[in-house]
């Protein structure tokens, strides 16, 4: 799995996307992250479409929705991605959330849903199309529900991970049985102005090193071992936020360590949990 990949989320204008996966392929962007909650998956296609692009080269990530979990419609949310994206093999496709949309968060149901969906992605693997599989957002709890009963391990766990919000103990979790992690929210811009890249710590390290504030941030995350889906539609910034062949020094990725603050900067996933 390519170690940086485009972030889409909240890119829905055709123009937009676009832009962004030109700039994406000229900097040898390999993976594209999508989902079908980010209604962009039809626009994605039609950009490489246009952009000629070679799909074999190309890495692509979509997400089952919290509205599709259950045998029957994790079935049609495969297929509805496939055909979207105009392809006939997703390389990772990851349940998005572990909360079922319209439930009771404590219904017992949720969990058989869960493992109902989880089938229907083994079953798609098993069959070649889609070729590795895993979750998002899941937890320590549902990681290990989800181990318990299944015949194909988890591949992936993508969650919110940056230095102001380490989750070390499931970070932990997923190395110690192997799931690698993808980071989102590496610049923490889901809000108004990014509490990262104005952190002190993280200016001061950009300086010294002679990087943008973002290059520091990504590259704390590679040097743990995640994987980053940095979003952008600045052609400027989707070129630097590949330009990760620097290194940290052991002393400035504890002073990041030393940042954590413990505060989500997505959207809480435990309201669906
Ligand atoms: P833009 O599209 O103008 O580049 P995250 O991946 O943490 O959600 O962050 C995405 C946000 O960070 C977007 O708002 C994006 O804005 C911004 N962003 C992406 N790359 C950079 C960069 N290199 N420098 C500053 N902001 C960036």
């Amino acid at each position: 799995m390519p170690s940086i990949g485009l972030g889409t989320y909240r890119i829905t204008k055709y123009d937009q996307i676009f832009t962004a996966i030109q700039s994406a392929l000229e900097s040898k962007y390999k993976l594209i992250d999508t989902a079908s909650v980010y209604r962009n998956e039809a626009h994605i296609a039609k950009a490489l479409d246009e952009l000629n692009a070679d799909r074999k080269s190309l890495f692509i990530t979509s997400k089952l929705a919290p509205k599709d979990h259950g045998t029957e419609k994790a079935k049609a949310a495969v297929e509805k991605s496939l055909s979207e994206l105009k392809t006939d093999y997703l390389d990772l496709y990851l349940i998005h959330w572990p909360g079922i949309q319209n439930c009771d968060p404590k219904s017992e149901r949720n969990k058989d849903l869960r493992l109902e969906t989880w089938k229907v992605l083994e079953q798609y693997h098993n069959q070649g199309i889609l070729k590795a599989i895993g979750v998002s957002n899941y937890e320590i709890p549902h990681l290990k529900e989800l181990l318990a009963e299944c015949q194909v391990l988890p591949m992936v766990n993508q969650i919110e991970v940056h230095p102001h919000f380490q989750q070390r103990d499931l970070v932990q979790f997923c190395q110690d049985h192997e799931i690698h992690v993808t980071a989102y929210s590496s610049l923490g811009r889901t809000v108004e102005v990014s509490p990262l890249l104005t952190d002190p710590t993280v200016i001061d390290i950009a300086n010294e090193c002679s990087k943008s504030e973002a290059q520091v941030l990504l590259k704390w995350a590679l040097t743990k071992g995640f994987s980053v889906l940095p979003k952008s539609t600045n052609p400027n910034h989707i070129r630097d936020n590949c330009l990760l062949d620097f290194d940290l020094s052991v002393k400035d990725v504890d002073r990041l360590n030393e940042i954590e603050v413990n505060t989500k900067y997505a959207w809480n996933p435990s309201v669906v949990a």
